[in-house]
């Protein structure tokens, strides 16, 4: 069943020690996402996600990180990230599905699976909760660029200094970076943060990109037909229900192993955005030179916007995603 080269990716993914981006990074995704979202859906998650959560997405988006390593869900730390296997250092970045996530088990299959799962009538309230969770989370890993890399452990294993301090250059781009901007211009409020996010969308500098980051929102067209389903039309609610549930199959079984036979479909647009994440591994990302500290000077200058742009989109994309499981549209401009 696994081949060589998936059960060396497996013992890699079992030494991945770090997050992803940390917590600030992903409820800045989950703030901006509250923000835009429609009628059905907002009342889905304010009531899906009660009291607990301040019926937020922004409090509710680090829960994921937070059992990953806890009993009984040891089973979703390798849904967190799709180790692709391209070469940013000779500047040839890619992602390929059958190559990336040939045994189901990655980022890309965690979304189609949670995306049926957060609309499907049947499951239980905890389970459509934690989908929702799930969802939250996942739509802001696979904006940081490193969770869709897996050269040294997507940067884990390169050594890095943000303000002068030892690091990885992972932990730089989940956590040093992002820490930084948000204490020297921010208040050191993360709610701040999302909301100057949130005007930039609204009627700022990103006000004419955001059409374009819905470019891609079916919720339903797998990743592998993608061109032929792309322009797959909102369905409604019962409707879009039923055809994801056939998309993934009624089978649900609990094992790593079933799963990796299981065989998910990735959904088209979350590779579209693996893809658009992975290239600034390219373009950024691995562009420091010897001994720079990725905390000061021009690498912290040059990443702070992408890092920005990542967390807006992926926030805007999460409400959009949401819109269109629960009110057939992504009801945004
Ligand atoms: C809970 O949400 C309300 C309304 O969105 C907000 O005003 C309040 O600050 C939040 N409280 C916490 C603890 O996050
Ligand atoms: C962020 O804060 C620093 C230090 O106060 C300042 O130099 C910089 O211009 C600020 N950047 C933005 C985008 O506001
Ligand atoms: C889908 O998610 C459920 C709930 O977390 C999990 O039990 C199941 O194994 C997942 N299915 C696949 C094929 O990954
Ligand atoms: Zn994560």
């Amino acid at each position: 069943m696994f081949s060589v080269i998936s059960s060396l990716s497996l013992l890699a993914i079992a030494a991945r020690p770090a997050a992803a981006w940390g917590n600030l990074g992903h409820e800045a995704v989950g703030y901006v996402a509250q923000e835009f979202l429609a009628p059905s859906a907002l009342a889905f998650v304010q009531s899906s996600l009660g009291s607990t959560y301040n019926e937020s997405l922004g409090v509710a988006a680090t829960w994921a990180d937070s059992v990953k390593y806890t009993k009984g869900y040891t089973w979703s730390a390798p849904l967190h990230f799709v180790d692709a296997e391209d070469s940013p250092l000779s500047g040839s970045c890619s992602v390929s599905e059958s190559r990336d996530c040939g045994d189901g088990d990655c980022i890309l299959t965690a979304i189609a699976n949670y995306t049926t799962r957060v609309a499907q009538t049947s499951l239980s309230k905890t389970q459509r909760q934690e989908a929702l969770k799930w969802l939250d989370h996942y739509l802001g890993d696979i904006g940081q660029p490193l969770h869709v890399e897996a050269y040294e452990v997507g940067g884990n294993d390169i050594d890095a200094t943000c303000n002068g301090k030892s690091t990885n250059l992972h932990s730089a781009w989940d956590t040093g970076i992002l820490t930084k901007n948000i204490d020297d211009n921010y208040s050191s409020s993360v709610t701040t943060y999302a909301a100057a996010l949130t005007a930039k969308i609204k009627s700022g500098a990103y006000k004419s990109l955001a059409d374009g980051w819905l470019a891609c929102a079916s919720t339903t067209a797998p990743a592998s037909k993608a061109k032929a389903r792309r322009f797959l039309g909102p369905l409604s609610t019962e409707t879009e229900t039923d055809s994801l549930v056939g998309l993934v199959g009624a089978a649900t079984p609990a094992t790593p192993k079933a799963r990796a036979s299981a065989a998910i479909t990735p959904l088209a647009c979350p590779l579209v955005w693996a893809k658009e994440s992975n290239a600034y591994c390219c373009s950024v990302v691995f562009t420091y030179t010897t001994d720079q500290d990725l905390c000061t000077g021009t690498y912290y200058t040059k990443a702070v916007p992408v890092i920005d742009l990542q967390i807006a989109k992926q926030g805007y994309r999460l409400a959009a995603w949401l819109n269109v499981i629960f009110d057939g549209d992504t009801s945004l401009p």
